[in-house]
């Protein structure tokens, strides 16, 4: 898979890239990250990116040139997702990322200052997302975000004892609780039933566990979950706990 990122502040990536999961997919060969400033793709002497808007009001948009021409470089003759991180766009989830997982390569636009103009929006996205509903400095960390969620579905970026299959929202569910040792600590212990050596029994556990955090937290999220009768029956029982 191959991800270019447009963006202002190309030093902001450096960090987050650089360490754990990323880093190892990258150095694997399993992604390649390329970082483009669009500040590069100015023509004018002062670089400029932004300008006033159009009828007025506070802050400066985002020129559409530089995007243009950057997005243009990048992509050549190829077809390619572009997709444009902004507060306005449709809201990322588990399957979005599992989604663009499936791409060979695409584009992210990372947005800034109060907006960018709206021909990027119309003639040049092909996509956009939202990391949630509230708003952020600029799109660069939303763009983490989604390579981070992204990368980690590649098949082969995690080992086999990090799947993804048991992950919060892979399954439709939340994760059930985890615990490692010590077996007691400050006098909390770890559920007897995960010391037993019943798979079943603890697979079982896990599995209500799952139910019931859901259920509790999210139940939204029950609707589009794949549940079993056993599920049902267990949901319902604990409904009627209540
Ligand atoms: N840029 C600013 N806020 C954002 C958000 N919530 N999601 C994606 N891009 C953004």
């Amino acid at each position: 898979m191959h991800i270019h990122i447009l963006t202002l502040f190309p030093n902001m990536f450096t960090g987050p890239f650089n360490e754990s999961i990323i880093k190892r997919a990258v150095e694997r060969g399993l992604v390649d990250i390329s970082i483009y400033n669009i500040r590069d793709c100015t023509s004018d002497k002062h670089h400029i990116v932004d300008d006033y808007p159009y009828g007025g009001g506070p802050g400066m948009v985002l020129k559409p040139e530089p995007v243009f021409e950057t997005v243009e470089m990048v992509r050549g003759e190829r077809d390619i997702p572009v997709i444009l991180l902004t507060p306005q766009g449709r809201l990322f989830n588990q399957q979005i990322a599992a989604d663009i997982a499936g791409y060979e390569e695409f584009i992210l636009i990372c947005g800034h200052y109060e907006g960018v103009d709206e021909r990027v929006r119309e003639h040049l996205a092909t996509d956009e997302i939202s990391i949630g509903d509230y708003v952020l400095s600029g799109g660069e960390l939303a763009a983490m975000v989604v390579v981070d969620a992204v990368v980690r579905q590649i098949p082969g970026v995690l080992g086999s004892d990090e799947s993804v299959g048991e992950d919060s929202h892979a399954t439709g569910l939340l994760e059930y609780p985890q615990y490692t040792r010590p077996q007691d600590f400050k006098g909390w212990e770890v559920p007897e039933v995960l010391l037993s050596g019943n798979h079943a029994e603890v697979a079982r556990w896990r599995r209500e566990q799952s139910l019931r955090r859901t259920s509790k937290r999210r139940p939204e999220l029950l609707d589009r979950a794949i549940l079993s009768d056993k599920d049902r029956v267990f949901l319902a029982r604990i409904k009627s706990e209540e």
